[in-house]
């Protein structure tokens, strides 16, 4: 899809669908809609009158304009009320325009901008949020099915731009849009597909295009570096683990600021020994949802140029339950030297990521986020669309969140508790991989906490929002890329 700016008659664009908005209740249609109207001899605000259309979210009028205009139909979207519509809104109203141009299959597409959202958007940022809604609204993942079973998204949508902005909100909500759409479509292969080996091969690919220096590990360094739990992890499977850390290094370098984002990245979640059973085991390609979300954000750092130094590290492994798998009672020894008894085989996330955040911590980065599909317990709390937010610093931790907020991204912070503390004590080793039976995603995240040192860092379970059962908004079935637009977005602003 191409997206451009359109400052033309907008009335008199030839299009295959030309589209305005109306708010709930609106007496009166106004700009763009009104011209409309009048060109089409009051027929939109005689339905309205009608009572045809009210105007209710997401609603849609369609009409043939019978020659009175150039375009081949015209759509009038109800936006909601105008009291509730925000930033986030102006997204999802542009997913429902293409999945509309979608089903009356419209190649060209020319949409008005809908201002006046409750927190006052610029003009650039409305630009922006169409852009990520039309991209992200837009993605299907088709690769495995027939060519005809494809419903074709249209080829361009120009947004109408009478107040003349710079082109510059399209370039970078496209990056943005396109950094999360590649972390979906990696979520979204299966894990016969995407072993840890061809994640590494990824990561050095995204490396050679972006100029990133890539780093991989190989079993055997991985051992010698000391990641005993990582490697416990990993070793009831016959992929093999890679242990990968790329870096971005901004050209002016004047800044030194630096972060280091750090994904699980289990291709295959079974439970290990510990076996799930086979409705919970269901959809466990998606347990590299953290892994795939720092790949997104890699690939779109070099077209973004932050002035920041970003680390992304991913422990990739697959937890099965082969013959040399690793047993429940087992007791592994982390990098940082850190001794765990392994209670149960399938709270492996927590174990390869203590690896993987005691490594970013001999980086000394200035502050460390990880990204986890960690625990179910997480979806149980926060519901399936949520994001848990945890953390050793409250100022991070409320950056992280406003960051999800101006992105539409739904976090939610959970509290560290210090009568938690107990649950993870081992009588035979310094801690053991599961607390007891509540508050599960909150003692996981304090178990993460024992291998960050004192570095300023932050902990989101995406077990939730990284996978949609059925579609919603423009986020898509199957994989969403949660993570992507919240990091890029803290990361860009820092
Ligand atoms: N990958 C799962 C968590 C998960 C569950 C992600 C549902 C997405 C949807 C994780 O490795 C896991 O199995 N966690 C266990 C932890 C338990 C054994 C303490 C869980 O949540 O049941
Ligand atoms: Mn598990
Ligand atoms: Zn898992």
């Amino acid at each position: 899809m191409k997206i451009d700016l359109f400052r033309g008659d907008f009335v008199r664009a030839r299009t295959d669908l030309l589209v305005v908005g109306m708010f709930e209740g609106q007496k009166r249609l106004q700009g763009t809609a009104a011209a409309v109207n009048s060109a089409l001899q009051g027929a939109l605000q005689g339905l309205i009158k009608a009572q045809e259309f009210k105007g209710g979210r997401g609603r849609i009028l369609m009409l043939h304009p019978l020659g009175r205009l150039p375009a081949s139909r015209v759509c009038l979207i109800g936006l909601g009320k105008q009291k509730e519509f925000t930033r986030d809104w102006h997204r999802r109203i542009f997913s429902r325009i293409v999945s509309t141009a979608r089903s009356v299959h419209a190649t060209h597409v020319h949409a008005a901008l809908f201002d006046k959202t409750t927190d006052n958007a610029p003009h650039e940022a409305l630009v922006r949020s169409a852009t990520e809604g039309i991209l992200l609204g837009g993605y299907v993942f088709k690769k495995y099915k027939k060519k005809k079973d494809r419903k074709e998204v249209p080829r361009t949508v120009s947004l109408f731009a009478d107040k003349a902005p710079s082109p510059k909100g399209i370039r970078i909500a496209t990056i943005v849009a396109e950094a999360t759409n590649y972390a979906r479509d990696l979520v979204n292969e299966p894990g016969n597909v995407i072993t840890p080996m061809v994640l590494a091969a990824e990561a050095r690919k995204l490396a050679r295009r972006g100029g990133l220096t890539c780093r991989v590990l190989t079993e055997r360094e991985i051992a010698k570096r000391g990641m005993g739990a990582f490697l416990g992890v990993a070793q009831g499977s016959v992929n093999p683990p890679r242990f990968i850390h790329l870096t971005y290094r901004p050209r002016r370098g004047s800044s030194g600021k630096s972060i280091a984002v750090v994904g699980k990245g289990i291709t295959f979640d079974s439970g290990g020994l510990s076996l799930k059973p086979a409705e919970a085991m269901r959809t466990m390609k998606i347990d590299k949802s953290g892994a795939c979300a720092v790949l997104g954000v890699m690939h779109a750092l070099p077209r973004l140029k932050p002035n920041v130094a970003v680390h992304g590290i991913i422990a990739a492994a697959e937890n099965m339950p082969g013959g040399r798998a690793q047993r429940p009672d087992d007791i592994v020894r982390a990098m940082n030297g850190r001794t765990i008894e392994v209670l149960n085989t399938d709270a492996e996330g927590r174990l390869t990521l203590a690896d993987a955040l005691s490594y970013a911590v001999k980086l000394k980065p200035q502050r460390i986020i990880d990204l986890a599909t960690l625990t179910g317990a997480c979806v149980v709390a926060l519901g399936e669309y949520t994001a848990g937010v945890m953390g050793n610093d409250k100022a991070l931790i409320d950056a992280v969140l406003q960051a999800a907020d101006e992105t539409g991204e739904r976090m939610w912070p959970l509290p560290f508790d210090d009568n938690m503390k107990p649950h993870l004590k081992s009588k035979v080793a310094d801690l053991k991989n599961i607390g007891n039976r509540w508050g599960g995603a909150i003692t996981a995240g304090m178990f993460l906490e024992q291998f960050v040192d004192e570095i300023p860092w932050v902990h989101l379970d995406i077990a939730g929002p990284a996978f949609n059962e059925q579609h919603w908004g423009y986020n898509p079935g199957g994989a969403t890329g949660v993570g992507v637009r919240t990091l890029l977005h803290y990361i860009t602003t820092l």
